[in-house]
């Protein structure tokens, strides 16, 4: 690809910077960056701790820990030392001259991992442009650092040339890769119109990286998504339309996993791909109940829904991994949300609690979770075409009075839709007894209600 990457095998030392921060978050941070090597195949042989209050001008970290790292880069034969912090152009460089060796910082990290991860073409696309980006940020602000030591325009040399010649071909490039992009997006927009056309509800899969996404994916549906404990291993989304028992059909799809501090042109990389959890019917905000950080990382994920303007959309939150801790004792943070509609503690491991899920979604996504029975006489044909066309009946009987019994499944919307039209009289319609009206009523035809319906 684009950057120039390590090799497979790569041996690095990890340099864990926090600036002004506690002991929790210094662990909390290196964990991280524990992690999002081990989603590599970067083999890591030593971990160094730095904290500071504000980063050294010329190599972030004071020249004392430089040298620590250049001799645990020495007894460990690394070749490639990762800081999980941004450093400017100008520090980057300074450390790979004193280290003689490349320093891979935060940002390149997490694109090496997507990069690596994508599988589609609108995913490898993204990172591209995600990729080229980064690079662009890095040439200007090494450009206008070159501009202040030389002087300014009038000592212009070879060098500066090059870098106008690179930032040209490199926008071009940036064009070239949206233009496709946007060929990608529009396919995406004209399938997520025809499901919207069909009615049946997109349901997305949300949470921090490694919460248990797509385990959960699986044990909804009889998919097989890739399920690793490492980082970021679903990247493009994966969509599945599935039969969720009590529920009926719905589209599942499993979703980048957040992380804090995602890079920005990583956000702006895969807004697109986000925009589909912000058009989506209801959220499962997956979270690592286990975690330490559960609060945390709920934050994050908060303010990232928040950023791709998904915060309204109806949520269900699933505290995942109840093997791991005392379910008595799954505590996760009040966030005050309206758009909240419920908890459920699972495993998605041991595929516990699933049941329960599949009731909170039925009432989310408003489907009456009991089957309920409409009684039609002989002038109801219209109406109980329309069921069958719905594939809401369950089953049939002819009553003594040689009136039809019809058990029958049908969502809120769908219900108020047929009070209107085939009930001239309301009180006559206990059986559908959730009229809300979400949708606008078709223009009144002939009505031809039945005689009488009751509750199942
Ligand atoms: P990303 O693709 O990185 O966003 O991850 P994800 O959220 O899709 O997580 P994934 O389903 O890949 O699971 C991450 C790790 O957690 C895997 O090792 C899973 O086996 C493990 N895991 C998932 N659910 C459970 C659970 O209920 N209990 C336990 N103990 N582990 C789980």
């Amino acid at each position: 690809m684009l950057f120039d990457r390590p090799a497979a095998g790569s041996r690095a030392v990890l340099l864990n910077v926090r600036l002004d921060s506690s002991e929790r978050d210094l662990r909390s941070s290196a964990d991280e960056l524990t992690q999002l090597v081990h989603s590599t195949a970067i083999e890591p042989v030593a971990l160094i701790h730095a904290r500071r209050n504000r980063p050294h001008p010329k190599w972030f970290i004071g020249s004392g820990k430089v040298d620590e790292v250049a001799s645990a880069m020495d007894t460990g034969q690394a070749d490639l030392l990762i800081v999980n912090q941004e450093l400017t152009p100008a520090q980057q460089r300074n450390l790979e001259q004193r280290l003689e060796r490349r320093v891979m910082t935060r940002t390149e990290l997490i694109l090496q991992i997507f990069a690596d991860r994508a599988q589609t073409r609108e995913g490898q696309l993204q990172v591209e442009l995600a990729q080229l980006g980064h690079m662009q940020t890095r040439m200007t602000r090494g450009w206008s650092h070159l501009d202040r030591q030389r002087g300014g325009v009038a000592m212009r040399g070879a060098g500066e040339r090059q870098i106008e010649l690179d930032a040209r071909m490199l926008r071009d490039r940036i064009r070239r890769v949206r233009a496709r992009l946007e060929g990608v997006h529009r396919q995406r927009q004209r399938s997520r119109r025809r499901r919207a056309r069909t009615g049946i509800p997109t349901v997305a899969l949300v949470g921090y990286t490694n919460a248990g996404k797509s385990t959960l994916f699986n044990a909804l549906t009889d998919a097989r998504a890739t399920v690793a404990d490492q980082l970021f291993v679903t990247l493009d989304p994966l969509m599945r339309r599935t039969d969720i028992d009590g529920v009926g059909k719905v589209v599942l799809a499993d979703t980048v996993g957040f992380i804090r501090d995602l890079p920005h042109g990583l956000v702006d990389a895969f807004k697109a791909t986000l925009e589909q959890v912000a058009e989506a019917d209801l959220l499962l905000h997956v979270v690592d109940a286990a975690a330490p950080d559960a609060d945390d990382l709920v934050r994050e994920v908060d303010a990232v829904l928040e950023e791709i303007g998904a915060a309204d959309v109806p949520t269900i939150k699933v505290l995942n991994k109840a093997d791991l801790v005392d379910q008595h004792h799954v505590h996760i943070w009040d966030d005050g949300r309206e758009s909240e509609l419920a908890r459920v503690v699972v495993s998605a491991r041991d595929a516990t609690g699933l049941e329960t899920l599949r009731k909170a979604l039925g009432r989310a996504l408003g489907v009456n979770a009991k089957p309920v029975t409409v009684l039609l006489n002989s002038g109801s044909g219209k109406l109980r075409a329309r069921l069958y066309a719905l594939g809401a009946v369950l089953n049939e009987t002819v009553q003594e009075d040689g009136s039809l019994a019809l058990r029958v499944r049908l969502d809120r919307a769908e219900t108020a839709r047929l009070s209107r039209k085939y009930a001239s009289d309301r009180e006559e319609m206990p059986a559908l007894p959730h009229a809300s009206a979400r949708r606008e009523a078709p223009p009144a035809e002939g009505s031809s209600a039945p005689k009488r319906s009751r509750a199942g």
